[in-house]
Formats: structure tokens, sequence, C-alpha cells
């Protein structure tokens, strides 16, 4: 077989939820979602370099493993073990998504992996016929391999894209405290009072897909459960919404189980205005811009003829 070296470089895009909804605890262990997905454009470079045996990965953030136990990895062997491919990789990644901060950056690595090896290796499964192998992941993988506006049903492993994608501005601001998803889920089960459906989200992308707004009908089931498992977060929760409010945002909410938080604009100047308003008041704050399904698509089709 001939052996032709190429090396992919992919843009491995954030997500915030718009809007979470938790309905009762499944017999997987695992919880019944309606969320609403969407991609931004804060990223992390992942570097994909065929190599003939191993599967590797390299890290310039300290608290992403290198082992094993690294998504990248784990998304890169079951791949493998999947289309019976006898090759390897070594992956490079470069972090700007803060890490374990609700902004699905893990996820979105190992989507990427899924992504550039069915193409590097020549598996040809696309996008969905990766979806069973996603799944197996983690709960968000299988929206990053679509990405822009999408309704997440189940575990938020079900993901249907909208036709009116969201176009907007977001601040999303880093408080700089990791916080497990695990014990967030943990802590909602003490006060959840299991329900057959949820309907605020049904209703609000209804409503918007009719071309209305609403976007402040949203909100996230985790925020309580997760501000208790990190309490220490709730007085500068308080503040980074009071200054997205100000700022006039339409939607002001927990991304995931936190603690990243962030504001949705309808309008760049407010949005700059609020980024720098948080950072005046030392947050780490990231001015984004909503990236359609139709932006992700191009920007990896871009990333395919870079080989
Ligand atoms: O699937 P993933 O590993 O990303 O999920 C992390 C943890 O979040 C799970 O171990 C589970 O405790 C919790 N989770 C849940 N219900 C979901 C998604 C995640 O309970 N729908």
């Amino acid at each position: 077989m001939e052996w032709t070296v190429k090396t992919l470089r992919l843009k491995s895009f954030a997500k915030i939820n718009l809007g979470l909804e938790v309905l009762g605890l499944r017999s997987d262990g695992y919880h019944e979602l309606r969320t609403l997905f969407q991609t931004i454009d804060l990223y992390d470079d992942v570097v994909l370099r065929p190599r003939p045996r191993g599967i590797t990965v390299r890290c310039d953030h300290p608290q992403v493993p290198t082992d094993g136990s690294n998504l990248a990895v784990r998304a890169a062997e079951a791949l493998a073990r999947h289309a019976r491919v006898r090759r390897g990789v070594e992956i490079a990644i470069t972090k700007r998504i803060p890490v374990a901060a609700g902004l699905g950056g893990g996820s979105s690595n190992a989507a990427a992996v899924l992504l550039g090896l069915d193409h590097l290796w020549g598996v040809g499964l696309g996008p969905a016929g990766l979806h069973p192998l996603a799944r197996r992941l983690g709960a968000d993988v299988p929206f990053f391999l679509l990405g822009g506006t999408a309704l997440g049903l189940a575990r938020g492993d079900e993901v249907y894209p909208l036709w009116r994608q969201v176009r907007a501005r977001a601040v999303v601001v880093d408080p700089g405290r990791p916080v497990s998803t695990a014990a967030v889920f943990r802590r909602v089960d003490q006060s959840l009072t299991p329900r057959e459906n949820g309907y605020t989200i049904f209703r609000f992308v209804s409503r918007y897909l009719e071309g209305e707004g609403g976007f402040n009908a949203l909100s996230n089931d985790l925020e309580d459960a997760a501000l208790s498992e990190a309490p220490d977060l709730r007085a500068a929760v308080g503040r980074i919404r009071g200054i997205l409010e100000g700022e006039g945002c339409s939607l002001a909410s927990l991304s995931g189980s936190g603690s990243s938080f962030f504001g949705l604009f309808d309008e760049a100047r407010k949005a700059g205005r609020a980024r720098k308003a948080l950072a005046a008041a030392g947050f780490r704050a990231f001015g984004c811009r909503t990236l359609s399904l139709e932006s992700y698509r191009r920007a990896w089709f871009r990333s395919l003829g870079r080989e």
C-alpha cells in the first residue's frame, strides 16, 4: 500500500448550552435531558500526524491527561478498533477552551479526532456512521460531529439541528474553577422531581423557528446544583450576571454543568462593552460569535483542504 504522510490541522470548537432541562435519572445512570446546544468560535487546535504504529497525545495544558484516559486517545482507539485499522497517530492539542468548564472542550477534541482520522485513515464513515462510536465516548461528543444550533435529547446524544440557526455574539466568562460534571448531576438528584417531558426548550424552539426571539425564557436546570457544588462561585456568578444584564444581553446563563457563564447579545457593540466591563472587574472573558451548522461544516472542509 502506498504510504503518504499527511498532517491534518483541525479547529475544535467549543459549545454553550443556551438552555438545559433535566427530567430525571435514567436506568443507565445518566440523566434524561432537553438541551439546546450552540457552537461558538472559541477553539482548540488539534493536529493529527500519522504514525506507522501507536496512538499518543500531547497537550500544552497541565490539567489534560496525556495517557489512555484522554478522550481524544480513546476516540482514536475506538475508531482503529471499529475499522480494524492498524496504523498510529500522534495527536497534539493546543488548548484555548477552558478545561472542565461546561464548554465541551474534551468532547469536541474527541469528535475532531473521529472526523479527522475517519478521513486520514480513509475509513469513510462520515458523521452519521461515527455517531455510535461518539455516543459511547461521551454524551456531548455526537453534537460535535455536526455543530451549529441543535436540540439535544435523551442523554444529550440524540441531536437535531435547527433549520434556523442562532446568529449572535456571546461573551463567555471562565471563573477558572473546574467543576466535576458527575458531581453536579449527583447533586441535582437531591432536588429533582422526575417528569415525563420538559417543554421550556420545545416551546422556545417552536417559537424561534417561527421567527421570534425570547431567549430570556431559557435557563439551565444545573445552575443551582453547580453553585452548591462550588459555593465559592456564587458571589462571582452574581457579579458576572449583573454585568451581562447591565449591558443588555438577551440571555445570561451557566453553560453545561459550569463553571463557565455566558451572555448572549444581538449587537456586537453591547457584547464588546460587556467583555471590557468583565475584564475590568478582573474576569477572564472571551468575545465570541455563534457558529452556525453551515460555518461549522465550512471550517471542517477548509481543514481537510489544508492537508
Ligand atoms: O458522558 P460524559 O462522560 O461527558 O458525562 C459526564 C458525567 O455527567 C457522566 O458520568 C454522568 O455522571 C453525567 N451525565 C448525566 N446525564 C447526562 C450527561 C452526563 O448524568 N445526560
